[in-house]
């Protein structure tokens, strides 16, 4: 097969219309964001170096994927109930839930509030302040005042934990950025934030990541649930490991011999190992992101950075003469302008006529658009998803090869999952080749934030009720 034959198959593996005016300065511009499968074998052949580093106390401090112990040793049995309030703060929204559990049956009131950017980029006290009125202004409207409910906190960022309740930030990630919280505990913070307040009567019982709330809420109904996923803003995996090679787990409480670890694989690559799949528009990502240097692997695959990935390479294709007849645009100069949902929608678009495509360029102030450009554009877009959902499904594979289970529910949540048109059918056709003889499927987590936080935080209130009758005095309140 020659030279040509191969590019073409390549092209054709998109778009068996596409032409482009020169196909050889395109594909020069775009070859380095099509990976091989010995790409994902290498990379995850070094996520599963990291991991067992990050597992082991002789080597953690300098293993870039942490794995975190959560202190979560059991899935819930679906006997858990009662009401519980629930907070959940991961993007730019955050939400306070009021969750009555009963068995299978789960019952959800929220209320969505803003944090503003001068927020997320304020003090640490200024945050929690603003964290503990939207409680108040929550209990007040549900008359919740005078009944003092167990609070179970989803704060989707990497925290040290050293129980279930005590949570300290290691760094923040996704845009976030307020001082004096790093290195603290978030509970101790929210607590002091509750008592400058002085009329509200809650207190936070448990701590999880967004991937413990969707493994948790998943596995209620599923029992095979073992790992959790988030593509979304950000990205990050949690999953069950055997409680003797949790060796940085502090204390010896009994339960079962499994303990949930927080990978925090969005840090994966952070000393350079993925540097041999960095093209220069991932750098140029890094370098103009707020923790340059930080969370390399989630700057692959996560919603936060995918759009301006798509942006870069097609302004470089565009500056080549190569799109829009080298039109550019005040916009399209943008940096963070092109949405990494636009990436969804051009994927989603009608190919006869594209007119999704082209609304989204006119909103961005590009005269002409061809369907040529159209078509061009959805390659791109198509290459940057691909690479994104091949090297989560490397990390999926990478867990469950290293599990060795046979049959597997990975529990999936985030924007990105939910509204990309291909995601998970490429997640799921890589991860078949990754992780030859493993059963999975991937579920949808519904509410895990909301629903696994409430679920946490009943088990530890069961915990906490039981060691009060036998007359534990150390033990603090159960609610
Ligand atoms: C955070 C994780 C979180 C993930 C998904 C990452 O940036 O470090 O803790 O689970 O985003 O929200």
């Amino acid at each position: 097969m020659s030279v040509a034959d191969v590019q073409n198959r390549q092209w054709r593996k998109f778009d068996p219309y596409i032409v482009p005016v020169d196909k050889n300065a395109v594909e020069n511009i775009l070859r380095p964001l099509d990976l091989s499968d010995d790409d994902y074998h290498t990379v995850m052949q070094s996520m599963l170096d990291q991991m067992e580093r990050g597992l082991g106390a002789a080597t953690n401090d300098t293993a870039p994927i942490k794995m975190y112990p959560t202190y979560v040793r059991a899935v819930p049995d679906g006997t858990e109930s009662g009401e519980f309030l629930a907070l959940d703060l991961g993007g730019t929204n955050f939400r306070v839930l009021l969750v009555t559990l009963k068995g299978q049956e789960v019952k959800m009131d929220s209320k969505i509030f803003l944090i503003p950017q001068h927020i997320m980029l304020g003090s640490g006290k200024h945050l929690f302040d603003h964290i503990a009125e939207c409680i108040y202004r929550f209990v007040k409207e549900h008359n919740l005042m005078e009944r003092k409910l167990p609070l179970g906190f989803t704060f989707s960022f990497p925290c040290r934990q050293k129980g279930l309740a005590r949570a300290m930030l290691t760094t923040w990630t996704k845009g976030f950025k307020c001082e004096g919280v790093e290195g603290h505990d978030i509970v101790a913070l929210l607590h002091e934030a509750i008592t400058r307040r002085g009329d509200l009567n809650v207190e936070c019982l448990a701590v999880i990541n967004d991937t413990v709330g969707a493994l948790m809420s998943c596995a209620h109904t599923d029992r095979k649930c073992a790992v959790g996923i988030i593509l979304g803003t950000g990205s990050n995996a949690c999953y069950i490991e055997k409680l003797e090679k949790v060796e940085m787990a502090e204390g010896n409480e009994p339960g079962p011999p499994e303990m949930l670890i927080n990978t925090e694989w969005g840090a994966f690559g952070d000393d350079g190992s993925l540097d041999f799949i960095t093209t220069d528009f991932d750098r140029q990502v890094d370098k103009h992101s707020i923790n340059a240097g930080k969370q390399r692997y989630e700057k692959f695959i996560s919603g936060m950075y995918m759009g301006e990935i798509v942006r870069l390479a097609l302004e470089k294709l565009r500056k080549n003469g190569l799109l829009f007849g080298g039109e550019g645009s005040y916009h399209m100069a943008t940096r963070g302008r092109f949405y990494t949902k636009y990436v969804s929608e051009v994927e989603s678009d009608d190919t006869d006529s594209f007119p999704m495509t082209k609304q989204i360029f006119q909103e961005l102030e590009i005269e002409t658009v061809t369907d040529q450009d159209c078509r061009l554009v959805r390659h791109v877009c198509a290459l940057v998803s691909r690479r994104a959902a091949f090297l989560s499904s490397a990390g999926v594979a990478c867990i469950l090869n290293k599990m060795k289970r046979p049959e597997v529910t990975v529990a999936v949540d985030g924007s990105l999952y939910r509204f990309h048109p291909h995601f998970h059918d490429l997640m799921m056709e890589k991860t078949r080749v990754l992780a030859p003889g493993i059963r999975y499927k991937f579920m949808l987590s519904e509410d895990g934030s909301g629903k696994g936080a409430a679920l946490v935080a009943a088990v530890a209130n069961r915990i906490l009720a039981e060691q009060k009758a036998k007359g534990n005095p150390e033990t603090s309140s159960a609610v």
